[in-house]
């Protein structure tokens, strides 16, 4: 048994403590339970997710562990124990647990074995940080995973699709609401990782996020990775303020889904639409926008499909295909 076994195994141990806790702890049950009722989560999705709650205790987890015999080296190295550090960074031999009153969500790999977690304080998030996730770790490498991805494989495959979301929240909705190919970025700008991994599933993304056009925005370079890496992708806007969770929850099921289906863009033609909105009648800008739909199209690996975008921008800008053409060469050579 080697490093990274242990490191597993106690990982896994460690979701099926949270996830007594949940179901069988007085606490449990009646702060973490209640939180996830009142997000409208059932049991399926509960037991699915092998979602879990952390006492508000330091110590909890430390004891468990001991009690069932794991080497305390092993709680540091998955980060689920902290190292009390003092001034000068000297091990003050004092440890406490990471997740303390957190509802918590268990991030497995694509062979479903736990590698880490995320965790949601229950209490107004001004003083401490909505989501406390998991260190990196020998078996975690956070810029490599995507949250969902293991209950989602067999639906993204069969639906030769994938939704993209943020968080933990949307895509427990999501699956709940009978939309099983989601998976999530949790917070985090898209990786090379991430895109490789999801292509070992699908040439098909529709992104999710939340919020309205400017969120997407601060998106968008993200999202040109996707299209680097060969995806075919749409996006979907949701009204201001909302995000997939919250919209899913407002509007039901079949709503929802036609939302998706109704508001589903292509990304270049979102992107186009986009500048050229911001853009408006100014030339300097409009010629800006134009340029940087013509850096997306020059992502697309294939010509064809290149070809299409090209015609659309010039359609949608007002300006001559062979310009666009021109202009698009200049750019890809240099
Ligand atoms: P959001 O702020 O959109 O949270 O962050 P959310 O998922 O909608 O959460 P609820 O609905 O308020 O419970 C999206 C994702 O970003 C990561 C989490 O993965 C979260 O689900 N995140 C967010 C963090 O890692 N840390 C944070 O402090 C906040
Ligand atoms: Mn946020
Ligand atoms: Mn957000
Ligand atoms: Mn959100
Ligand atoms: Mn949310």
């Amino acid at each position: 048994q080697n490093e990274k076994d242990s490191q597993f195994i106690v990982s896994s141990w460690a979701k099926d403590h949270y996830h007594k806790l949940l179901n069988d702890n007085e606490e449990g049950q009646s702060v973490g339970w209640s939180y996830l009722r009142q997000r409208g989560l059932n049991q399926t999705t509960i037991s699915t997710f092998e979602l879990g709650y952390s006492l508000d205790q330091w110590d909890d987890l430390l004891k468990s562990a001991a009690a069932a015999g794991f080497e305390q080296k092993y709680l540091e190295k998955t980060g689920l124990v902290v190292v009390r550090e003092d001034d000068n960074g000297q091990d003050t031999g004092r440890r406490y647990d990471r997740f303390r009153g957190r509802v918590m969500f268990p991030i497995h790999n694509v062979s479903g074995r736990v590698i880490g977690f995320g965790a949601r304080t229950l209490k107004p998030h001004d003083k401490t940080a909505k989501y406390l996730n998991s260190p990196e770790s020998e078996i975690y490498h956070k810029s490599d995973v995507l949250y969902g991805l293991y209950q989602a494989r067999q639906p993204i495959r069969s639906e030769e699709l994938c939704y993209l979301v943020e968080g933990y929240l949307d895509v427990l909705s999501l699956h709940q609401g009978g939309i099983k190919n989601v998976v999530a970025t949790s917070g985090t700008s898209l990786t090379e990782g991430q895109i490789r991994l999801l292509k070992r599933y699908t040439d098909n993304v529709t992104v999710l996020y939340d919020g309205d056009a400017a969120g997407i925005r601060a998106s968008l370079r993200g999202i040109d990775m996707l299209l680097e890496g060969g995806l075919n992708v749409r996006v979907v806007l949701f009204p201001d303020g909302d995000d997939p969770d919250s919209y899913i929850r407002k509007v039901g099921d079949q709503r929802f889904r036609e939302h998706v289906e109704t508001a589903s863009q292509d990304f270049i033609q979102f992107k186009t639409d986009l500048v050229s909105r911001e853009a408006a009648q100014d030339p300097v800008k409009k010629a800006e926008a134009i340029r940087e739909v013509l850096q997306s199209i020059a992502k697309v690996p294939d010509p064809i499909k290149r070809q299409v975008f090209l015609q659309q921008t010039s359609h949608t800008f007002g300006i001559d295909e062979q310009v666009l053409i021109t202009e698009y060469n200049k750019l890809v050579r240099n």
